[in-house]
């Protein structure tokens, strides 16, 4: 039996988390939700009951609760460390505490490894960065990996709840500079001093410290007008020939991947648990080099799923003395 909180519990990623609860087989003694004063006094279903939205107090964690954060950076930076204090067990979304080098940065099917069971805080990584080692995951074992490169075409949900009310209020205005309406802006937030905007670091950092291999990444992130789905062009060079039919076999038989002949529409991935790859083809000059698509539902297996997936696997690694301590 498992208590758990959701901090952001009514964002975007904090209420896929409760639909992605409903449906896993975890038993939970108790759920609690936590948000801003603004939703204080509300209530959210799960499982039939109405659930009482919180704000965070200082008595709001204790020991041996899970908590699933899906709150910015910056607001994480203040909950988490009193959380961990408390002795709760933290899976946080935001990019807090992803490359600071004692948290393990897991995505459950490629680095499951990473956690150990003394972890009480693990970061799940940025959207774009989970759908891309979802599908170099299985690469690493066909032949070494010299370098990846990607380019994303990321829908405005990556922006939470803002980026939806955003796109629907735009979809009635004159397009404009700037608008995500009939346009792709090629900035996701504002270029740090080296040019790359930090979406960009976020992929050329997080997916080293994943797949274990210190590699460059090459990465260039658009926002198009998508309400749901990010779809990433992937480019990747390895060492030594490597076949598409061997790509596309490896990426077949990999868990939570679904190859498909052409793309997948981000359509048709928005709802589904699945990583969709597709187009897989070598380089018509160099049989080193693949290329493919790969489209996913950035709020599900880009967020809520993959925090899930993490908490069931540290439910399954936590210590017996741990688990009877609650
Ligand atoms: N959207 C994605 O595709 C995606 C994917 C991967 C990771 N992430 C990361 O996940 C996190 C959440 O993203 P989102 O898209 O769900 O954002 P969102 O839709 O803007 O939701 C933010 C949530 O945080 C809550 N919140 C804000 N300040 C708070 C406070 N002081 N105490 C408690 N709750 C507070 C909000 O509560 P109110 O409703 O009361 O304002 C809301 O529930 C972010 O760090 C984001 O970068 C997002």
């Amino acid at each position: 039996m498992i208590k758990i909180g959701i901090v952001g519990a009514t964002g975007l990623v904090g209420r896929e988390m409760l639909s992605v609860l409903q449906e896993t087989t975890l038993s939970i003694s108790e759920l609690r939700l936590f948000a801003t004063a603004r939703n204080a006094g509300q209530t959210l279903n799960f499982r039939g009951l109405p659930h009482p939205i919180e704000i965070i107090q200082k008595h709001s964690w204790e020991k041996g609760m899970i908590i699933l954060g899906a709150t910015s950076s910056e607001t994480a930076c203040k909950w988490v460390p009193d959380a961990l204090d408390a002795g709760a067990c933290i899976i946080d979304n935001s990019s807090a505490y992803r490359m600071d080098e004692n948290v393990p940065l897991v995505v459950p099917e490629v680095n499951p490894e990473a956690i150990n069971p003394g972890h009480r805080l693990i970061a799940n990584p940025n959207c774009s960065t989970i759908q891309l080692v979802m599908a170099l995951g299985p690469l690493r074992d066909v032949s070494p990996i010299e370098w990846i490169s990607v380019a994303t075409y990321q829908s405005v949900s990556g922006g939470g709840r803002e980026g939806i009310e955003t796109l629907r209020r735009q979809e009635h205005e004159v397009p404009g500079k700037g608008h995500f309406h009939r346009n792709v802006i090629c900035e996701i937030g504002l270029p740090e001093p080296s040019g790359y905007t930090g979406e960009e670091i976020k992929l050329i950092d997080e997916t080293p410290k994943i797949l274990g291999i210190d590699l460059p990444v090459f990465s260039s992130c658009a926002r198009v007008p998508v309400m749901i789905g990010h779809t990433e062009s992937v480019t990747v060079k390895f060492t030594e020939r490597v076949s598409s039919e061997k790509v596309e076999q490896a990426l077949a038989e990999a868990p939570g991947i679904s190859v498909k002949d052409l793309g997948c529409q981000p359509v048709e991935a928005a709802g589904t648990d699945s990583v969709f790859v597709g187009r897989i083809r070598n380089h018509p000059n160099d049989d080193s080099i693949i290329q493919f698509w790969v489209t996913a539902d950035n709020i599900r297996k880009g967020a809520a799923l993959n925090a899930i997936q993490i908490m069931e696997l540290l439910a399954k690694k936590l210590p017996t003395r741990h688990k009877l301590d609650r």
